[in-house]
């Protein structure tokens, strides 16, 4: 019974733009957050921390610098870092020192990171809120981390909207599972199936996927800037990459 229910939250997701202007009880916001501290974290490390922007200036700010108006509308808006800041306080304060673990430790921190939002975003969900992941921040970065006051040794990964919806989107689709899923080894793709996986992903909207892919990951998208920007910032913070 219980699995029919976190089933059914998993197969209603869609990402939620549009907001009502309603406040989340502070009892929701308490387990939708307790959700999030309950995640599994690499070798107890806490990899993460999330910024809760309540105020509103700085939201309007982070909003147009994106250009994403969900971000000022949602009630709750959380910034999501990678977080060795902390780990390094931890460790100066018994003593210790944090080793040449940089790079390895980014990676486990957006994991850490992915998984507290992830358990935050399906509580909400299974409270009958709307949520969107935020990418976007990377497009405003250098400013969200001054914005935010982070300190070195962190980076700001993604954001998270939640709130109650005011739209009722459509469920969008997803590549088929066998392609997703492979048995045992990797498995590379035939043309029929890289066929069917633009099939059904323009199935949506009804127009080419891959001008969606192309625009992001492509020859000129918006991972070339992203892919210049994240080391320079990382560096900035004090990452030793
Ligand atoms: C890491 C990540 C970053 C995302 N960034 C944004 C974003 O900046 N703005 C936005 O409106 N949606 C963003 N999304 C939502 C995706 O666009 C959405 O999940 C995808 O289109 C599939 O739609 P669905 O969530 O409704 O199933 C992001 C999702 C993820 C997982």
């Amino acid at each position: 019974m219980l699995a029919k229910l976190v089933y059914e939250v998993f197969s209603n997701h869609r990402s939620i733009r549009r907001y009502k202007s309603d406040p989340i009880p502070d009892g929701d916001l308490e387990i939708i957050m307790e959700s999030a501290r309950r995640a599994p974290t690499d070798a107890t490390l806490h990899l993460w921390s999330a910024i809760r922007v309540k105020d509103r200036d700085k939201r309007r700010r982070i909003a147009t610098l994106i250009g994403q108006e969900h971000v000022y509308e949602a009630a709750e808006f959380f910034v999501f870092t990678a977080d060795l800041y902390r780990l390094k306080k931890l460790l100066e304060y018994r003593g210790e020192e944090l080793g040449n673990v940089d790079f390895a430790l980014l990676l486990f921190a957006a994991i850490d990171a992915a998984i507290a939002a992830e358990n935050m975003a399906i509580m909400a969900e299974a409270l009958g809120y709307g949520i969107c992941f935020i990418g976007g921040v990377q497009n405003a970065a250098g400013e969200i981390i001054k914005l935010l006051g982070l300190p070195h040794r962190t980076y700001p990964l993604f954001g998270l909207t939640i709130g109650v919806p005011a739209e009722n989107p459509r469920i969008r689709p997803r590549l088929p599972r066998s392609m997703l899923f492979h048995e045992d080894e990797y498995r590379d793709y035939s043309d029929d199936e890289l066929s069917e996986a633009y099939r059904v992903m323009s199935s949506y909207s009804g127009r080419d996927w891959l001008r969606i892919i192309k625009r992001y990951a492509g020859k000129g998208g918006y991972f070339e800037d992203r892919n210049k920007v994240i080391p320079e910032l990382l560096k900035m913070q004090g990452f030793n990459l």
